[in-house]
């Protein structure tokens, strides 16, 4: 009895005087609690999490997602009946909680909600331990992936810092996950910082750390992100959001090779690789005063490019296929493969959210089919009817036509261009200039 309570482990963030209240309930039912701010809560292990969502959270969700993200347990939202009523409030809760309760609490209502969570993390895999990244590969055949991989091999080894750009979802963290597992650093540590997802006034002490009573609150020395990531590699993602402030810190750091805590007198040398990721355009950030140039050329050194799933659509089936996989372990259902139409609606999708959006959609989609396969409805996926189409001249029908049955084509046959080819009733060579010019691969 001992043991079971001592696993289920309840972390509370930000909890307000009505969390406090609850304490006596939760562990007289075998909760082992703990609480801690918004900050901190990655550096406590849990099973499950209660979020006092505060008016400051719901202003920057980003802080909250990216938590969210990198704990692994299921999350649960506390807050009051107003905020729910707030704008695009109901949505952010839905997406990234498992739950959310209104205040005052119904104890009874909220135990049962976590009994409920906690057996879904169990489900999961999750609250158990962090997510094995090893299991995460940039996956694709297409010629954007293959030149993609043949480029990290060649920079993993080198010790330049490497600027990954590309639009939201394409694979900036695994690309640099990737980088890092290749380089002779893998076995030391890989610490990603989400520039933008930390409040502004806790950047400075969350990248260089801090000497007790730096400041007020500052009741422990903390160490650094970046004193954290010694021997191995800082992964900066979102490098463009990062105050400028900070950015002349930043680059000093990276001239000298090693910091200062807040609060400190004592320069502490530090060994990383640094690798940053940014899908805004640096470029234009700099003539708008908003990027130090410097910087930008301390990091820009190598530079990588991910590619849109659009541009890529060969790639669609299998992705589509290995996170069917993927999900079937995650929510306990079988695998299901994808029905023709659900194919021809993924290919015709423009995928502005790119391999995340694909993720979410198959995982939302095998969590509601219903029959032997995945439906375009359950992908939450439009099955455009012709009168919708907008419309234009001759040529741009024929346009769209062709790229369509490309699209098609390299959904069902992407491992075989012959066979693709052979579907169209057009020569290997003509295939190839047709997804030249419509820039599918
Ligand atoms: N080529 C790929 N093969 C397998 N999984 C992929 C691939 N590209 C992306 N993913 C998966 O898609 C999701 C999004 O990727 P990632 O977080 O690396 O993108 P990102 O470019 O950093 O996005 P953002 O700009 O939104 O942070 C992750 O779950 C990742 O594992
Ligand atoms: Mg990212």
């Amino acid at each position: 009895m001992h043991e079971t309570a001592a696993l289920r482990r309840l972390l509370i963030v930000d909890p307000c005087d009505d969390c406090h209240r609850l304490l006596p309930g939760l562990e007289s039912a075998g909760w082992d609690v703990h609480s801690c701010s918004l900050d901190l809560a990655l550096e406590h292990r849990c099973d499950l999490g209660l979020l006092r969502l505060q008016e400051s959270h719901l202003r920057h969700p980003d802080a909250v997602k990216d938590m969210i993200k990198r704990s692994n347990t299921e999350w649960i939202a506390v807050l009051n009946a107003e905020q729910l009523r707030m704008q695009n409030v109901g949505d952010f809760v839905c997406e990234w909680f498992f739950d959310f309760h209104t205040l005052p609490f119904d104890v009874s209502r909220v135990l049962v909600t976590l009994g409920r969570a906690f057996g879904m993390a169990r489900l999961r895999g999750k609250g158990t331990a962090p997510i094995n990244d090893q299991e995460h590969e940039l996956l694709g055949d297409s010629r954007p992936i293959l030149e993609l991989r043949k480029l990290l091999g060649k920079l993993a080894p080198t010790e330049s810092p490497v600027l990954i750009r590309g639009e939201s979802g394409t694979g900036k963290e695994l690309v640099a996950r990737t980088l890092h597992r290749q380089s002779q650093r893998c076995e030391m540590p890989f610490i990603a910082i989400n520039c933008g997802a930390i409040p502004e006034h806790l950047i400075q002490s969350e990248l260089f750390g801090h000497e007790k009573g730096a400041f007020t609150g500052a009741h422990q020395r903390k160490v650094g992100r970046i004193e954290a990531a010694h021997g191995g590699t800082l992964f900066l993602d979102e490098i463009g959001d990062l105050p400028l402030e900070l950015q002349a810190n930043l680059l000093r750091f990276l001239q000298e090779k090693h910091i200062e805590r807040v609060g400190g007198s004592q320069p502490i040398p530090v060994d990383v690789r640094v690798l940053a990721a940014t899908h805004v355009d640096l470029e234009k950030a700099i003539e708008q005063g908003r990027f130090r140039e410097d910087l930008y050329y301390r990091l820009n050194v190598l530079q990588v490019v991910t590619a849109p799933l659009r541009d890529r659509h060969g790639d669609l089936s299998m992705l589509a296929n290995h996170f069917s996989h993927f999900y079937s372990l995650e929510t306990g259902r079988r695998p299901r493969s994808f029905s023709d139409h659900a194919l021809a609606a993924m290919g015709r999708h423009n995928w502005p959210g790119n391999v995340r959006e694909l993720a979410n959609r198959v995982r939302r989609g095998l969590v509601l089919a219903e029959g032997r396969q995945i439906e375009a409805q359950d992908l939450g996926l439009h099955v455009m009817e012709q009168e919708e189409q907008p419309l234009g001249t001759l040529e741009d029908y024929k346009h769209r036509a062709e790229r369509q049955a490309l699209c098609d084509v390299l959904v069902r046959h992407s491992n075989n261009m012959s066979i693709a080819a052979k579907v169209l009733g057009v020569s290997r060579p003509t295939f190839y200039r047709l997804l030249h010019k419509h820039q599918i691969r």
